[in-house]
């Protein structure tokens, strides 16, 4: 059997923001539709810091499958990307294993891709500052995928580690065009602006409510699992909070399970997942003074309709190798 093998350079050369957007808005119609079948992934935990996932999943009517593996392993040292991943693709209607793709790009560009979904239901419809918490390997993604939705005009990034702080300020500027600015504190990146993400490797509240003004939409997707947030109990209990999955949220979000266990929200607190927004069954945001969040957590359903996009440009371009097995 062979198989189609692409880098991570070849997926990231191949995939788009905006398409990526939009074959991820297909894939939550069709879970709307209860065409998917996305299990909670399966962590084998190596130490408090280090994880294992597997992460398997089924689009029915395309009959496309999908696994990913990721280690994510924040605690390698300076300058190792913690979340490195590789994505299979089983062509569901006679079996083949059709491709082996680097699944870290893969994986950067459909978190940036739902993080940019979330702004066309949640954000206000002039947001034009970013602030950026966070400038590891997701933090390009993130901005891409916010600035591929929204006419952005400022970016703030923070991070405390100021050599990637400063290189993804760099490329904010140089491969996305943007105004990009390095910034001290989190409140100095958080004050006024219209979106903020949150993509750190920190357990610990980093934004708060404090933080954040009136009309903000808020996109954390750092925090995977129910002891870690990056969310502070205040800012949460106050916002429109909707979710990537609602079942994976519950086993996995610490930025929504903590001020649950506090007593600060309830699970019916929670207005709605993506599925909803995009079907139309759940209502985004209802007014320009309201703070929406969206926590994601990560779904493999999402590898699975951007690695599938990946694998048919791939194909009608020539890109790749090709391996027996
Ligand atoms: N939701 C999803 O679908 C999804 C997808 C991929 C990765 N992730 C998670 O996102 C997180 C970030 O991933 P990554 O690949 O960018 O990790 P990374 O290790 O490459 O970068 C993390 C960055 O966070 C910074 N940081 C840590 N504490 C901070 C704080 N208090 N304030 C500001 N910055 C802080 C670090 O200095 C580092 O630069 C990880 O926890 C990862 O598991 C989630």
């Amino acid at each position: 059997m062979k198989i189609l093998t692409l880098t991570n350079e070849q997926v990231f050369a191949l995939a788009d923001m905006k398409g990526s957007v939009e074959e991820l808005k297909k894939a939550f119609l069709a879970e709307a539709e209860g065409r998917v079948e996305s299990p909670v992934r399966t962590r084998f935990r190596m130490t408090d810091a280090r994880n294992v996932l597997l992460m398997p999943s089924l689009v029915r009517g395309t009959d496309t499958v999908s696994l990913k593996l990721v280690s994510v392993y924040p605690d390698l040292g300076p300058g190792v990307v913690s979340t490195r991943a590789f994505v299979l693709l089983v062509d569901g209607k006679n079996g083949d294993v059709k491709c082996m793709m680097g699944g870290t790009s893969l994986t950067g560009i459909r978190t940036g891709a739902v993080s940019g979904l979330s702004c066309q239901y949640l954000a206000r419809k002039d947001a034009r500052t970013l602030a950026m918490l966070g400038a590891g390997g997701q933090g390009f993604y993130q901005v891409s995928g916010v600035a591929s939705q929204l006419g952005l005009g400022e970016v703030r990034v923070f991070d405390p580690d100021r050599a990637r702080q400063k290189a993804l300020v760099e490329r904010c500027r140089n491969e996305l065009k943007l105004e990009a600015r390095p910034v001290e504190t989190v409140k100095e990146a958080a004050t006024g602006a219209d979106v903020v993400v949150t993509a750190t490797t920190s357990k610990t509240p980093l934004l708060d409510a404090v933080h954040v003004t009136a009309g903000t939409h808020v996109i954390a997707i750092g925090a995977y699992t129910p002891d870690a947030r990056e969310l502070g109990s205040d800012l949460v209990s106050k916002a429109s909070v909707f979710v990537d999955s609602f079942a994976a949220a519950m086993e996995e979000a610490g930025d929504i399970l903590i001020p649950i266990r506090e007593g600060r929200m309830t699970r019916s607190s929670v207005k709605g997942e993506m599925s909803g927004l995009v079907s139309g069954k759940v209502r985004g945001r209802q007014n320009d003074s309201e703070v929406t969040l969206f926590k994601a957590v990560g779904l493999a359903f999402e590898d699975n309709a951007v690695g599938w996009m990946v694998y048919d440009r791939a194909m009608k371009s020539g890109a790749g190798g090709w391996t027996e097995v």
